[in-house]
């Protein structure tokens, strides 16, 4: 297929790109731009971090699971283009010089490269925006002095000319790759071929490539459906467009739902949540995603569509066992809808590591207490079954029951009926059984005023 973008300033016209060929092979083997590493090749590491911007903003993205036809009609920049024509350093890279911020340097490039994109966005929640930044050698402490010395430093002028890049004429069609630029496109395209695969964010589809080497027959990419990326918030309810990223969707539900928020930056990181989108979270059915249990929680809808037929499936019935959804062929998520409540969501995500990790078990329950006694309760869970799950057993032993430490206890028992969970590599059935019960008692001591959360607790 035929794409166009801007690379460090000059335009790039490819033609014949096969659909999968990731940013950082091309970058690496044919542009011999090697500032950009390689490390895992498979989103976690952040070594081939880049920054993707066009006139939505800037991005910090993994080239190693960023699909070339992702960048179509967007500006990309590399460690290699960020100093002044003149050589004059990036303020970011003069201070990682000053603060000592680099040993080996492997992993600096991409540092570089996530500070130059929170410093053109104004973003000083360094921790954050490095938290998917791996490095083995200098210690983050140098790295994070470096980044606060550039806080107010001028932002050059080669951002706002890649922000102003306008998309150029759509790419023409290829039989085994499209780029529709709108939800009706995709839906007449996606039902003409129903085998084609679907690449949201590519945060699952990039690994499909990378790690197990698959062929994609069709691929359709959804990135330029700028009307899948709408985030509608009335007094009554929130819809969310399929392609809404982590960090748009964690900026708008932060404020709705502090705890759901906080959960989304937990996220896997800045590059991941920048890519990865909601219908891509639910689209594929894991177990671990972490929105599907909190949106149950919620109440949600999903919104799916096949041409011109629309249905609305309730979200937690869109799972029908493991590797099995309620979707037809040709059809796609379209949008994800809850009702707008009042702030009593709370979502607890263990994983083995606290930053940048795939949830063990992800418990987020939504109880409703009037005047002493449960009237409503939904309760759903991620990592405690073959798909993401209502915890029914638990609701019926609360509701109607005074809201008290008894009842909790009651209800605790009931977990071993809604689940039957498994061992694997990241932990035992009994101890997610034993840790979904702990978390209703963190509810309960959360709903009483305690500190609970790791980061406020203390010995
Ligand atoms: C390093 C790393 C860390 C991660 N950490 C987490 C984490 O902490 N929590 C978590 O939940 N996930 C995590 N993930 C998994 C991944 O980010 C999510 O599953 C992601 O939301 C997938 O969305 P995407 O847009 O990237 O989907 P894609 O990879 O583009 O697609 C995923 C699947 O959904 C299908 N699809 C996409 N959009 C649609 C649509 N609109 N309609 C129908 N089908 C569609 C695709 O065909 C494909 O089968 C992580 C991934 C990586 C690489
Ligand atoms: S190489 Fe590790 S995130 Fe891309
Ligand atoms: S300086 Fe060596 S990995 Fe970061």
């Amino acid at each position: 297929m035929n794409i166009t973008f801007l690379l460090n300033g000059e335009t790039v016209e490819l033609a014949g790109v096969s659909p999968t060929a990731t940013l950082l092979d091309w970058l690496r083997e044919e542009q011999l731009l090697t500032g950009t590493k390689e490390g895992c090749n498979e989103g976690d590491c952040g070594a081939c971090t880049v920054m993707v911007s066009d006139p939505s903003g800037a991005k910090a993205l993994n080239a190693c699971i960023l699909f070339l036809p992702q960048l179509h009609g967007k500006a990309v920049r590399t460690v290699e283009g960020v100093a002044e024509v003149d050589g004059a350093l990036h303020p970011v890279q003069d201070a990682m010089v000053t603060h000592h911020g680099s040993q080996c340097g492997f992993c600096t490039p991409g540092f570089v490269m996530s500070m130059v994109t929170a410093h053109a966005n104004g973003a000083t929640d360094h921790d954050t925006q490095l938290a998917g930044n791996l490095c083995r050698c200098t210690g983050y402490a140098p790295i994070i002095r470096a980044a606060e010395a550039t806080e107010g430093a001028p932002v050059p002028q080669w951002v706002s000319t890649d922000r102003a890049f306008r998309m150029p004429e759509a790419a023409p069609a290829r039989d085994n790759a499209f780029l529709p630029t709108s939800a009706d496109e995709l839906a007449t395209l996606y039902a003409e071929h129903p085998d084609a695969t679907l690449v949201a964010g590519a945060t699952d589809v990039g690994l499909w490539i990378t790690k197990q080497l698959r062929d994609l027959r069709q691929v359709i990419f959804l990135g330029g459906c700028e009307d899948l990326k709408q985030i509608d918030i009335t007094e009554d309810a929130v819809r969310l467009g399929a392609m809404v990223d982590m960090n748009a969707m964690g900026a708008a539900i932060d404020p709705l739902h502090p705890s759901y928020g906080e959960m989304i930056r937990r996220y896997a990181s800045v590059q991941v949540r920048g890519a990865a989108t909601v219908g891509g979270n639910i689209a594929n059915g894991s177990p671990i995603g972490d929105n599907p249990p909190a949106l149950i929680a919620l109440g949600a809808t999903l919104h799916l569509r096949q041409g011109d037929a629309r249905r609305d499936v309730a979200l937690e019935d869109y799972f029908v066992d493991y590797g099995k959804q309620d979707r037809l062929p040709g059809e796609f998520v379209e949008a994800v809808s809850f009702p707008r409540q009042a702030d009593r969501l709370k979502c607890y995500k263990l994983s083995k590591r606290f930053d940048q990790d795939i949830s063990t078990v992800c418990g987020c329950f939504n109880i409703t207490v009037d005047e002493g006694v449960v009237s409503a309760a939904r309760i759903a869970f991620g990592g405690m079954a073959g798909t993401p799950k209502r915890a029914t057993a638990v609701e019926a032993a609360l509701v109607g029951c005074p809201w008290a430490v008894e009842t909790v206890s009651a209800a605790q028992a009931e977990f071993a009926k809604d689940y039957a969970p498994m061992d694997d590599m990241r932990a035992s059935a009994a101890y997610r059984l034993d840790s979904a019960a702990a978390m209703l008692a963190r509810y309960f001591a959360e709903s009483q005023g305690q500190a609970v959360n790791v980061l406020e607790v203390s010995a």
